[in-house]
């Protein structure tokens, strides 16, 4: 399709609807407990997105090869690396759970996931989840223009693995407007001064899965969407959806409740 550059109003409608994915996890975190189903979380999601006025991205969403997804967000536990669909399975105690929004407002999106632990988790797990946070925003502060693609994907690659961990290579980042899933696609490992340079007015994704284990994945059952970690090792993701400007970046799906950035993101 070819990269699309958002102009004053093109960013003003992205920061809105970057603003209110990010509210819907604001909502949902404290319902994310030891007892509730994911499908209970997707119906809050649901009920939500439609006070604000948000239509889900991921409802019915069917790009090609794929089945229609039939819910309102993703909820990805454990060994399930992304795509995971909302079931009538209870969250319990030690897991881990990646919640992944994309709303619609005014027809340009908004995409941002976070991680959640529900009740006491392992140290390994929180260490996962806390590593993969930073390696995205590892990610983040390169983007400036002049910066390459592969800039980001070689810092995000350089700390997962010096952290032990390994990125998943099947999914990446991805520009978003008014389309959902448009060009470029953002590899999350790469070297640098490779690929696409960054121009003020692109807007994209970072969006890391990293797992505890091997990298490979593999498809889950037969429901079309669901990716799982091959070795069944534990996996992470946190996503934000950031704007190219003049003299670096903006982060697009930040709200009250997001999580600081780590002490290395200078103001
Ligand atoms: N929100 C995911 C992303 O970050 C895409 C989910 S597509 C779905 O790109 F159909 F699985 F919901
Ligand atoms: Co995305
Ligand atoms: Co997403």
């Amino acid at each position: 399709m070819g990269i699309t550059y958002k102009d004053v109003d093109g960013i003003q409608g992205m920061r809105v609807a970057g603003q209110l994915a990010a509210e819907v996890l604001d909502y949902l975190t404290p319902f994310i407990k030891p007892g509730i189903t994911t499908r209970e979380i997707d119906q809050l999601a649901a009920d939500f997105m439609k006070k604000q006025g948000t239509t889900s991205a991921t409802l019915g969403y069917q790009p090609s090869g794929y089945p229609a997804y039939p819910a309102s967000l993703c909820t990805s536990v454990n060994h399930v690396v992304c795509h995971g669909i909302p079931n009538d399975k209870a969250l319990k105690k030690g897991d881990i759970v990646n919640v992944d929004v994309t709303v619609i407002m005014d027809g340009w999106y908004g995409d941002t996931s976070r991680m959640f632990l529900v009740g006491d988790v392992s140290i390994a797990a929180k260490r996962l989840c806390a590593v993969t946070y930073e390696a995205m925003w590892h990610g983040i502060v390169q983007v400036r223009p002049g910066v390459r693609l592969g800039d980001i994907g070689f810092a995000i690659q350089k700390f997962a693995e010096g952290s032990g961990y390994s990125v998943v290579r099947e999914f990446c980042g991805h520009g978003i407007g008014q389309r959902f899933h448009e060009d470029p696609q953002v590899l999350h490992y790469g070297r640098p001064g490779t690929l696409e340079e960054l121009t003020p007015g692109m807007t994209f994704t970072i969006e890391p899965m990293i797992n505890a284990g091997r990298r490979e994945v593999k498809e889950f059952g037969s429901d079309g969407w669901t990716i799982v970690t091959k070795d069944h090792s534990l996996s992470a993701q946190w996503e934000h959806t950031v704007l190219v400007t003049e003299n670096g970046y903006e982060v697009l799906t930040l709200s009250a409740g997001s999580p600081p950035p780590p002490p290395f993101v200078k103001g």
